[in-house]
Protein backbone atom coordinates (compact mmCIF):
# COMPACT_ATOMS: atom_id res chain seq x y z
CA UNK A 1 0.00 0.00 0.00
CA UNK A 2 1.25 3.10 -0.71
CA UNK A 3 2.37 5.17 2.17
CA UNK A 4 -0.26 6.76 4.54
CA UNK A 5 -0.31 10.21 6.66
CA UNK A 6 -1.18 9.93 9.92
CA UNK A 7 -1.98 12.17 12.23
CA UNK A 8 0.28 11.00 15.54
CA UNK A 9 0.57 13.78 17.79
CA UNK A 10 -1.81 16.85 19.10
CA UNK A 11 -1.71 19.74 20.61
CA UNK A 12 -3.29 23.75 21.60
CA UNK A 13 -3.17 26.87 22.74
CA UNK A 14 -5.44 29.76 23.99
CA UNK A 15 -5.11 32.52 25.38
CA UNK A 16 -5.44 32.79 28.86
CA UNK A 17 -7.64 36.38 28.99
CA UNK A 18 -11.25 35.21 28.11
CA UNK A 19 -14.27 37.41 27.27
CA UNK A 20 -17.70 36.55 28.34
CA UNK A 21 -21.09 37.57 27.36
CA UNK A 22 -21.21 39.48 30.01
CA UNK A 23 -18.04 41.77 29.53
CA UNK A 24 -19.51 42.00 25.49
CA UNK A 25 -22.54 43.36 26.93
CA UNK A 26 -20.66 46.36 28.54
CA UNK A 27 -18.94 46.91 25.33
CA UNK A 28 -21.73 46.97 22.47
CA UNK A 29 -25.25 46.54 23.05
CA UNK A 30 -25.82 43.47 22.90
CA UNK A 31 -27.23 40.15 25.56
CA UNK A 32 -25.69 37.49 26.36
CA UNK A 33 -29.56 35.70 25.79
CA UNK A 34 -28.67 37.17 22.50
CA UNK A 35 -25.34 35.79 21.18
CA UNK A 36 -26.41 32.52 22.88
CA UNK A 37 -29.66 31.90 21.19
CA UNK A 38 -28.21 32.89 17.61
CA UNK A 39 -24.40 31.54 17.30
CA UNK A 40 -24.43 29.43 20.74
CA UNK A 41 -21.04 31.16 21.73
CA UNK A 42 -20.44 32.12 25.90
CA UNK A 43 -16.89 32.61 25.99
CA UNK A 44 -14.21 33.47 23.71
CA UNK A 45 -9.81 34.03 24.94
CA UNK A 46 -8.22 37.04 23.54
CA UNK A 47 -4.93 37.37 22.94
CA UNK A 48 -2.91 39.46 25.08
CA UNK A 49 0.29 41.68 23.94
CA UNK A 50 2.80 38.81 24.62
CA UNK A 51 0.97 35.98 23.25
CA UNK A 52 1.65 36.91 19.75
CA UNK A 53 0.64 34.26 16.51
CA UNK A 54 4.26 33.13 16.61
CA UNK A 55 3.91 32.48 20.46
CA UNK A 56 0.62 30.44 20.20
CA UNK A 57 1.99 28.60 17.24
CA UNK A 58 5.16 27.75 19.36
CA UNK A 59 2.85 25.89 22.23
CA UNK A 60 0.27 24.36 20.45
CA UNK A 61 3.18 22.54 18.26
CA UNK A 62 5.53 21.96 21.31
CA UNK A 63 2.75 20.27 22.84
CA UNK A 64 1.91 18.57 19.62
CA UNK A 65 5.51 17.12 19.38
CA UNK A 66 5.22 16.21 22.86
CA UNK A 67 2.59 13.78 22.38
CA UNK A 68 3.85 12.34 19.31
CA UNK A 69 7.00 11.86 21.03
CA UNK A 70 9.28 13.31 17.94
CA UNK A 71 11.84 15.50 18.03
CA UNK A 72 11.52 19.16 16.79
CA UNK A 73 14.74 18.45 13.96
CA UNK A 74 13.06 15.02 12.53
CA UNK A 75 10.49 17.51 11.22
CA UNK A 76 10.81 18.08 7.37
CA UNK A 77 8.35 20.67 6.73
CA UNK A 78 6.47 23.42 8.64
CA UNK A 79 2.93 24.69 7.36
CA UNK A 80 1.13 27.36 9.21
CA UNK A 81 -1.91 28.43 8.64
CA UNK A 82 -2.94 32.28 9.41
CA UNK A 83 -4.92 35.08 8.04
CA UNK A 84 -3.10 36.99 11.36
CA UNK A 85 0.72 36.73 11.09
CA UNK A 86 2.42 38.50 12.90
CA UNK A 87 4.85 40.04 10.08
CA UNK A 88 3.66 39.91 6.58
CA UNK A 89 7.24 39.02 6.01
CA UNK A 90 8.83 36.77 7.26
CA UNK A 91 6.71 33.90 7.71
CA UNK A 92 5.21 32.60 10.47
CA UNK A 93 6.59 29.25 9.86
CA UNK A 94 9.98 30.25 9.57
CA UNK A 95 9.65 31.95 12.94
CA UNK A 96 8.16 29.07 14.42
CA UNK A 97 10.57 26.93 12.33
CA UNK A 98 13.50 28.98 15.27
CA UNK A 99 11.37 28.84 17.80
CA UNK A 100 11.20 25.08 17.76
CA UNK A 101 14.91 24.11 16.62
CA UNK A 102 12.95 22.26 13.29
CA UNK A 103 16.96 22.67 12.41
CA UNK A 104 15.99 20.12 9.01
CA UNK A 105 12.44 21.69 8.06
CA UNK A 106 11.36 24.07 5.29
CA UNK A 107 8.64 26.42 6.67
CA UNK A 108 5.84 28.20 4.92
CA UNK A 109 2.77 29.51 5.43
CA UNK A 110 -0.64 29.17 4.03
CA UNK A 111 -3.42 31.43 3.79
CA UNK A 112 -6.83 29.81 3.38
CA UNK A 113 -8.84 31.98 6.83
CA UNK A 114 -11.10 29.35 8.28
CA UNK A 115 -10.83 26.87 5.94
CA UNK A 116 -6.19 26.86 6.29
CA UNK A 117 -5.75 24.42 8.64
CA UNK A 118 -7.75 21.65 6.79
CA UNK A 119 -5.83 23.11 3.80
CA UNK A 120 -2.55 22.65 5.02
CA UNK A 121 -3.34 19.23 6.40
CA UNK A 122 -3.96 18.46 2.80
CA UNK A 123 -0.51 19.95 1.61
CA UNK A 124 1.57 18.06 4.71
CA UNK A 125 -0.28 15.19 3.43
CA UNK A 126 0.52 15.27 -0.24
CA UNK A 127 4.27 15.68 0.69
CA UNK A 128 4.32 12.87 2.70
CA UNK A 129 2.05 10.55 0.47
CA UNK A 130 4.81 11.73 -2.51
CA UNK A 131 7.21 10.39 -0.24
CA UNK A 132 9.16 13.81 -0.20
CA UNK A 133 8.58 14.50 3.30
CA UNK A 134 8.27 11.73 6.57
CA UNK A 135 7.27 14.14 9.27
CA UNK A 136 5.22 17.42 8.82
CA UNK A 137 3.88 20.20 11.42
CA UNK A 138 0.57 21.40 10.44
CA UNK A 139 -0.95 24.73 12.83
CA UNK A 140 -3.69 26.51 12.66
CA UNK A 141 -3.51 29.71 14.86
CA UNK A 142 -5.07 32.92 14.35
CA UNK A 143 -5.95 35.78 16.45
CA UNK A 144 -8.57 37.61 14.63
CA UNK A 145 -9.73 39.99 17.70
CA UNK A 146 -6.78 42.12 17.16
CA UNK A 147 -9.13 43.10 13.50
CA UNK A 148 -12.50 42.93 15.13
CA UNK A 149 -13.89 46.76 15.25
CA UNK A 150 -15.38 46.08 19.25
CA UNK A 151 -18.05 48.52 18.31
CA UNK A 152 -19.44 46.53 15.51
CA UNK A 153 -21.96 44.08 17.20
CA UNK A 154 -22.57 42.05 14.01
CA UNK A 155 -18.77 41.06 14.42
CA UNK A 156 -16.96 41.28 17.72
CA UNK A 157 -19.30 38.84 19.57
CA UNK A 158 -17.88 35.83 17.40
CA UNK A 159 -14.23 35.64 17.27
CA UNK A 160 -11.56 34.39 19.60
CA UNK A 161 -7.85 33.68 19.65
CA UNK A 162 -6.23 30.46 19.44
CA UNK A 163 -3.84 27.83 17.70
CA UNK A 164 -4.00 23.95 17.24
CA UNK A 165 -0.87 21.76 15.82
CA UNK A 166 -0.99 18.42 14.88
CA UNK A 167 2.06 16.21 13.43
CA UNK A 168 1.92 14.12 10.53
CA UNK A 169 4.10 11.19 9.50
CA UNK A 170 4.19 8.53 7.09
CA UNK A 171 2.45 5.26 7.81
CA UNK A 172 2.55 1.78 6.24
CA UNK A 173 -0.76 0.99 8.20
CA UNK A 174 -4.49 1.73 7.00
CA UNK A 175 -5.19 5.13 8.29
CA UNK A 176 -4.36 9.15 8.66
CA UNK A 177 -5.92 11.08 5.78
CA UNK A 178 -8.08 9.50 3.98
CA UNK A 179 -8.95 12.16 1.20
CA UNK A 180 -9.54 15.53 0.62
CA UNK A 181 -11.63 18.03 -0.86
CA UNK A 182 -11.09 21.64 -1.65
CA UNK A 183 -13.26 24.51 -3.07
CA UNK A 184 -13.49 28.35 -3.37
CA UNK A 185 -15.94 30.64 -4.64
CA UNK A 186 -14.20 33.72 -4.90
CA UNK A 187 -17.06 35.47 -6.14
CA UNK A 188 -18.39 35.74 -2.63
CA UNK A 189 -15.09 37.29 -1.44
CA UNK A 190 -16.40 40.74 -0.37
CA UNK A 191 -19.31 39.13 2.08
CA UNK A 192 -16.34 38.94 5.02
CA UNK A 193 -12.97 40.57 4.56
CA UNK A 194 -10.56 43.23 6.24
CA UNK A 195 -12.32 46.34 5.15
CA UNK A 196 -9.58 49.36 4.77
CA UNK A 197 -6.17 47.32 4.52
CA UNK A 198 -5.82 47.72 0.78
CA UNK A 199 -6.18 51.90 1.46
CA UNK A 200 -2.97 51.17 4.56
CA UNK A 201 -1.38 49.64 1.87
CA UNK A 202 -1.65 52.12 -0.70
CA UNK A 203 -1.37 55.54 1.72
CA UNK A 204 2.25 55.27 1.33
CA UNK A 205 3.67 55.64 4.66
CA UNK A 206 0.70 58.51 5.35
CA UNK A 207 -2.25 57.81 7.80
CA UNK A 208 -4.91 55.82 6.28
CA UNK A 209 -8.10 57.14 6.73
CA UNK A 210 -9.42 54.48 9.26
CA UNK A 211 -7.51 51.23 11.34
CA UNK A 212 -8.84 47.82 8.70
CA UNK A 213 -11.03 45.61 10.46
CA UNK A 214 -13.28 43.19 9.27
CA UNK A 215 -16.63 43.65 8.29
CA UNK A 216 -19.20 40.43 7.23
CA UNK A 217 -22.78 39.70 5.42
CA UNK A 218 -23.52 37.66 8.20
CA UNK A 219 -26.59 35.64 6.35
CA UNK A 220 -25.33 35.24 3.53
CA UNK A 221 -21.81 33.55 4.94
CA UNK A 222 -24.20 31.81 6.80
CA UNK A 223 -26.20 30.63 4.14
CA UNK A 224 -22.89 29.31 2.32
CA UNK A 225 -21.51 27.59 5.09
CA UNK A 226 -24.61 25.23 6.07
CA UNK A 227 -24.68 24.36 2.30
CA UNK A 228 -20.80 23.90 1.78
CA UNK A 229 -20.75 21.43 5.22
CA UNK A 230 -22.76 18.93 3.69
CA UNK A 231 -21.65 19.15 0.51
CA UNK A 232 -17.87 19.08 1.05
CA UNK A 233 -18.63 16.17 3.88
CA UNK A 234 -20.43 14.32 1.56
CA UNK A 235 -17.91 14.99 -1.14
CA UNK A 236 -14.91 14.04 1.13
CA UNK A 237 -16.51 10.50 2.53
CA UNK A 238 -17.74 9.89 -0.94
CA UNK A 239 -13.66 9.86 -1.80
CA UNK A 240 -12.38 7.95 1.12
CA UNK A 241 -15.07 5.12 -0.23
CA UNK A 242 -16.92 5.21 3.09
CA UNK A 243 -20.67 5.82 3.54
CA UNK A 244 -22.07 8.82 6.47
CA UNK A 245 -22.71 5.60 8.51
CA UNK A 246 -18.69 4.91 8.81
CA UNK A 247 -17.92 8.54 10.21
CA UNK A 248 -17.77 8.25 13.54
CA UNK A 249 -16.84 12.00 14.54
CA UNK A 250 -17.69 15.01 12.73
CA UNK A 251 -14.92 18.32 13.69
CA UNK A 252 -16.83 21.11 11.87
CA UNK A 253 -15.30 24.63 11.64
CA UNK A 254 -16.42 26.50 14.92
CA UNK A 255 -18.68 29.42 13.86
CA UNK A 256 -21.72 28.89 15.12
CA UNK A 257 -24.19 26.28 16.82
CA UNK A 258 -27.49 27.43 14.63
CA UNK A 259 -24.80 26.39 11.11
CA UNK A 260 -23.37 23.13 12.57
CA UNK A 261 -26.81 22.13 13.98
CA UNK A 262 -28.38 23.21 10.55
CA UNK A 263 -25.62 20.89 8.44
CA UNK A 264 -25.57 18.06 10.80
CA UNK A 265 -29.53 17.76 10.38
CA UNK A 266 -29.29 17.99 6.57
CA UNK A 267 -26.71 15.29 6.57
CA UNK A 268 -28.82 13.18 9.05
CA UNK A 269 -25.81 12.73 11.51
CA UNK A 270 -26.40 12.04 14.82
CA UNK A 271 -25.59 15.00 17.40
CA UNK A 272 -23.32 12.47 19.53
CA UNK A 273 -21.06 12.37 16.12
CA UNK A 274 -20.85 16.01 16.08
CA UNK A 275 -17.68 17.95 17.93
CA UNK A 276 -18.33 21.50 19.18
CA UNK A 277 -16.30 23.54 22.02
CA UNK A 278 -17.79 26.88 20.02
CA UNK A 279 -19.11 27.48 23.33
CA UNK A 280 -15.91 28.19 24.98
CA UNK A 281 -14.07 29.52 22.40
CA UNK A 282 -16.24 31.09 19.84
CA UNK A 283 -14.79 31.10 15.97
CA UNK A 284 -10.98 30.50 16.35
CA UNK A 285 -10.72 30.72 12.37
CA UNK A 286 -7.48 28.50 11.63
CA UNK A 287 -7.41 27.19 14.90
CA UNK A 288 -10.69 25.93 15.82
CA UNK A 289 -10.54 22.58 13.82
CA UNK A 290 -6.88 21.33 15.43
CA UNK A 291 -8.51 23.02 18.74
CA UNK A 292 -11.19 20.21 18.10
CA UNK A 293 -8.62 17.43 17.20
CA UNK A 294 -6.38 17.95 20.22
CA UNK A 295 -9.79 18.18 22.67
CA UNK A 296 -11.22 14.89 21.18
CA UNK A 297 -8.25 13.13 21.30
CA UNK A 298 -7.09 14.23 24.98
CA UNK A 299 -10.29 13.09 26.43
CA UNK A 300 -10.40 9.35 24.87
CA UNK A 301 -13.13 10.97 22.31
CA UNK A 302 -10.79 9.53 19.58
CA UNK A 303 -10.10 6.11 19.29
CA UNK A 304 -8.31 4.10 16.80
CA UNK A 305 -10.22 2.94 13.82
CA UNK A 306 -12.43 6.01 13.95
CA UNK A 307 -13.42 7.43 10.75
CA UNK A 308 -13.37 11.17 11.39
CA UNK A 309 -14.41 14.12 9.08
CA UNK A 310 -12.77 17.44 9.20
CA UNK A 311 -14.70 20.10 7.79
CA UNK A 312 -14.38 23.96 7.15
CA UNK A 313 -15.45 26.99 5.44
CA UNK A 314 -14.84 30.82 5.49
CA UNK A 315 -13.55 34.13 3.77
CA UNK A 316 -12.79 33.10 0.32
CA UNK A 317 -15.40 32.19 0.18
CA UNK A 318 -13.36 28.99 0.49
CA UNK A 319 -13.97 25.51 1.82
CA UNK A 320 -11.88 22.65 2.48
CA UNK A 321 -12.89 18.51 4.24
CA UNK A 322 -10.74 15.74 4.90
CA UNK A 323 -11.27 11.91 6.21
CA UNK A 324 -8.74 11.01 8.69
CA UNK A 325 -9.11 7.41 9.86
CA UNK A 326 -7.45 7.86 13.72
CA UNK A 327 -4.33 5.81 14.34
CA UNK A 328 -2.93 3.89 17.12
CA UNK A 329 -0.20 6.66 18.08
CA UNK A 330 3.30 4.76 18.83
CA UNK A 331 2.86 2.30 17.36
CA UNK A 332 4.49 2.88 13.91
CA UNK A 333 7.92 4.01 15.48
CA UNK A 334 7.81 0.77 17.96
CA UNK A 335 6.86 2.91 20.68
N1 LIG B 1 -26.40 41.59 19.62
C1 LIG B 1 -27.68 41.99 19.45
N2 LIG B 1 -28.22 42.20 18.26
C2 LIG B 1 -27.46 41.97 17.18
C3 LIG B 1 -26.15 41.57 17.27
C4 LIG B 1 -25.61 41.36 18.56
N3 LIG B 1 -24.36 40.95 18.77
N4 LIG B 1 -25.64 41.42 16.03
C5 LIG B 1 -26.61 41.74 15.18
N5 LIG B 1 -27.73 42.10 15.86
C6 LIG B 1 -29.01 42.52 15.38
C7 LIG B 1 -28.96 43.07 13.99
O1 LIG B 1 -28.57 44.43 14.01
C8 LIG B 1 -30.37 42.89 13.52
O2 LIG B 1 -31.14 43.94 14.03
P1 LIG B 1 -32.28 44.63 13.15
O3 LIG B 1 -33.24 43.51 12.84
O4 LIG B 1 -32.80 45.67 14.04
O5 LIG B 1 -31.58 45.13 11.93
C9 LIG B 1 -30.82 41.62 14.24
O6 LIG B 1 -29.87 41.40 15.29
C10 LIG B 1 -30.87 40.40 13.36
O7 LIG B 1 -29.68 40.39 12.59
P2 LIG B 1 -29.36 39.23 11.61
O8 LIG B 1 -28.09 39.54 10.89
O9 LIG B 1 -30.56 38.87 10.81
O10 LIG B 1 -29.12 38.07 12.65
P3 LIG B 1 -28.84 36.57 12.33
O11 LIG B 1 -29.86 35.73 12.96
O12 LIG B 1 -28.55 36.36 10.89
O13 LIG B 1 -27.49 36.34 13.12
C11 LIG B 1 -25.13 36.23 12.77
C12 LIG B 1 -26.36 37.12 12.80
C13 LIG B 1 -23.92 37.09 12.44
C14 LIG B 1 -24.97 35.57 14.12
C15 LIG B 1 -25.34 35.14 11.70
O14 LIG B 1 -25.74 35.73 10.48
C16 LIG B 1 -24.11 34.34 11.45
O15 LIG B 1 -23.62 33.66 12.32
N6 LIG B 1 -23.59 34.35 10.23
C17 LIG B 1 -22.39 33.63 9.90
C18 LIG B 1 -21.22 34.36 10.45
C19 LIG B 1 -19.99 33.52 10.54
O16 LIG B 1 -20.00 32.51 11.15
N7 LIG B 1 -18.91 33.99 9.91
C20 LIG B 1 -17.65 33.35 9.94
C21 LIG B 1 -17.66 32.17 9.06
S1 LIG B 1 -16.09 31.43 9.06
Amino acid sequence: MAQRAAITGWGAYVPARVLTNADLERMVETSDEWIVTRTGIRERRIAGPDETTVRMATEAAQRALATATLEPDALDLVIVATTTPDYLMPATASLLQAALGATRAGAFDLVAACSGFVYALSVGAQFIMAGTARAVLVVGVDALTRWLDFTDRSTCVLFGDGAGAVVLEASDADEGVLSTVHGSDGSGAMHLYLEGFPELLMSNGALPPKRPFMRMDGREVFRFSVRIIGEATLEAVQRAGLTLDEIDLLIPHQANLRIIDAAVKRLGLPWEKVWVNLDRYGNTSAASIPLGIAEAAERGVLQPGMNVVLVAFGAGLAWAASVVRWGATGVRRGG
